[in-house]
């Protein structure tokens, strides 16, 4: 007995960028972007906090899933960076919604929503917490290098929110460490105050080897795929629904390819956010699940690969 899905939520910033705004700066066109990645636009921060877009999203996914603020044991952030280092992006959605709950960040790059369920799978499963809020956020528009055309034209900003419940849902996982501190980078402050600090200070921006990366992804997904099913004791044919992380549709489509699944299984939202890290795969959940795509014992299958490098798979059946 673990956890399934009890509610989702979502919240984006107001302000739409479209590959042909790009252009106007960046040596860039929609052809080029919508080719190679399959992304249309993006949401972009301008003066929200993304504080204020991961409690939006908490409160939308308590609403959906019912559930009132005291009784979430567990208050859980993916991000790579909230607007403050302390405190945490959890703790600022405790205190707006008035939990007590623990409350803290998980830096997975884009895999931090899988992670984070299986820390939720940890808590519920030794009777630690009954109920979890899960809350992906990401400000890639603050962490990416805007000079670099090949890397700040795939990123959107976004959180993704979902409330997990003791019960039957969660199948089997994943999570799996490729070390690699060069392939994805996004470097620190370091350094810059400490006169026995002589290091110096990286550029404030992400630096990324696409390429490299992309050969990683595919490989991957693969291999979480292909595990996460074995210990579910399925084959990929009978997962119903295949949540990837929104990275490049071309990366989803040569998974896709290389299992042989049904196109129409395969969801994707990548057009209209473009990559935005852990909450991709939350928003993505969020957007269909209140389309009413799932039905009862629909099995999603969620993989996602990302900085670290980071790689993962969860299979949950859908019993809300
Ligand atoms: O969550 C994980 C985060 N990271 C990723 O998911 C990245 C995975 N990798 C990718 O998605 C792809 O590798 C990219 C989309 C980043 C690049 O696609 P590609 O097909 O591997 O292109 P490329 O890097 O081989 O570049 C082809 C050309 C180059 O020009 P030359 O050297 O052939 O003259 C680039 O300089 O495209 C050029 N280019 C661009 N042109 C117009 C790179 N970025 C752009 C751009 N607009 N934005």
């Amino acid at each position: 007995m673990s956890f399934y899905i009890a509610g989702t939520g979502s919240a984006l910033p107001e302000k739409v960028v479209s590959n042909d705004d790009l252009a106007q700066f960046l040596d860039t066109s929609d052809e080029w972007i919508y080719t190679r990645t399959g992304i249309k636009r993006r949401h972009v921060l301008t003066d929200e906090r993304l504080a204020d877009l991961a409690i939006l999203s908490a409160k939308r996914a308590l609403e959906d899933a019912q559930v009132s603020a005291d009784e979430v044991g567990l208050i859980l952030c993916a991000t790579m960076r909230g607007d403050t280092f302390t405190p945490s992006l959890a703790c600022a959605i405790g205190e707006a919604i008035g939990s007590h709950a623990p409350a803290f960040d998980l830096n997975a790059a884009c895999v931090g929503a899988l992670y984070c369920m299986e820390v939720a799978d940890a808590f519920i499963s030794t009777g630690r917490a009954d109920t979890v809020l899960i809350v992906g956020a990401e400000a890639m528009s603050k962490l990416v290098d805007w000079e670099d055309r090949a890397s700040c034209v795939l990123f959107g900003d976004g959180s993704g929110a979902m409330v997990l419940k003791k019960g039957t849902g969660r199948l089997s996982a994943i999570l799996s460490t490729d070390p690699d501190t060069h392939t994805i980078r996004m470097p620190n402050i370091e350094g810059i105050n400490s006169p026995y600090n002589k290091n110096p200070q990286e550029k404030l921006a992400m630096h990324m080897d696409g390429g490299e990366v992309y050969k990683f992804a595919v490989n991957a997904m693969g291999h979480c795929i292909e595990e996460v099913c074995r210990r579910a004791n399925l084959t990929p044919a009978e997962i119903d629904w295949y949540l990837p992380h929104q990275a490049n549709a071309r990366i989803i489509e040569a998974s896709r390819k290389k299992f042989k699944i049904d196109k129409s299984k395969v969801l994707l939202n990548i057009s209209e956010y473009g990559n935005m890290s852990a909450t991709s795969v939350v928003v993505l959940l969020d957007e269909y699940a209140r389309k009413g795509t799932f039905k009862k014992g629909d099995r999603l299958l969620f993989v996602a690969f990302g900085g670290g490098l980071t790689s993962g798979a969860v299979i949950v059946e859908w019993n809300k």
